[in-house]
């Protein structure tokens, strides 16, 4: 059985999917939740599910993004994780710390990579005119949201959508998208999925 962390920033709808989703015959549990964010509705929910949490609140290291990421795997390597899920979490992370989970760190970024890395991707996809849009799953490597793709979601840009409007539209996929994805990878298998 493998061991799944995740890591939030916010609310946590994704992470909520993903746990829910690893019961029954799935090859994986979830064994921690952490946040950059004490407040982190996340952790609330994650708690209320039985997970055990943690919270490394970034502020106090004051950009110091080593000092920062040596309490955060002090606190991961406990749990001994063979996963690590980041679902929405919003910290940016160093070389380093990416090296210690290589090959087994995913993230869920929401727009169709390799397009609109980074921010504000809904409102982006809006200005660019795109029919298209939707979510993706990929393994995390040095480079921001560009790892190898393990899975992506479309869906449709409706008439008269705002960001806001398209954003919900694409969380719905991102749902289903990141714990089929995870389901696979822990069982070993790293082909592309296209929902
Ligand atoms: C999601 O849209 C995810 O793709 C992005 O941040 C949002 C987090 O949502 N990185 P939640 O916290 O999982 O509800």
């Amino acid at each position: 059985m493998k061991r799944v962390a995740i890591l939030v920033s916010g609310g946590g709808s994704n992470m909520v999917r993903l746990v829910e989703s690893m019961t029954g015959d799935h090859p994986a549990r979830a064994v921690l939740v952490g946040s950059n964010d004490p407040q982190a509705g996340g952790l609330v929910k994650a708690a209320e599910m039985g997970i055990e949490t943690f919270a490394v609140d970034h502020r106090p290291f004051k950009g110091d993004r080593p000092a920062f990421e040596a309490a955060l795997r002090e606190k991961i390597d406990a749990a001994q994780p063979d996963i690590l899920c980041l679902a929405g979490f919003m910290r940016i992370l160093t070389a380093g710390f990416i090296q210690a989970y290589e090959g087994r760190m995913l993230n869920i970024h929401p727009s169709l990579l390799p397009k609109y890395k980074g921010l504000h991707t809904h409102a982006r996809a809006l200005e660019a005119g795109d029919q298209w849009h939707g979510c993706t799953v990929h393994e995390v490597t040095a480079e921001l949201d560009d790892g190898p793709i393990l899975g992506q979601a479309r869906v449709p840009v409706e008439p008269g959508d705002t960001p806001e409007t398209l954003a919900a539209r694409v969380l719905t996929m991102e749902h289903l998208l990141y714990p089929a994805v995870l389901r696979r990878f822990a069982a070993g298998d790293r082909s592309r999925l296209d929902l």
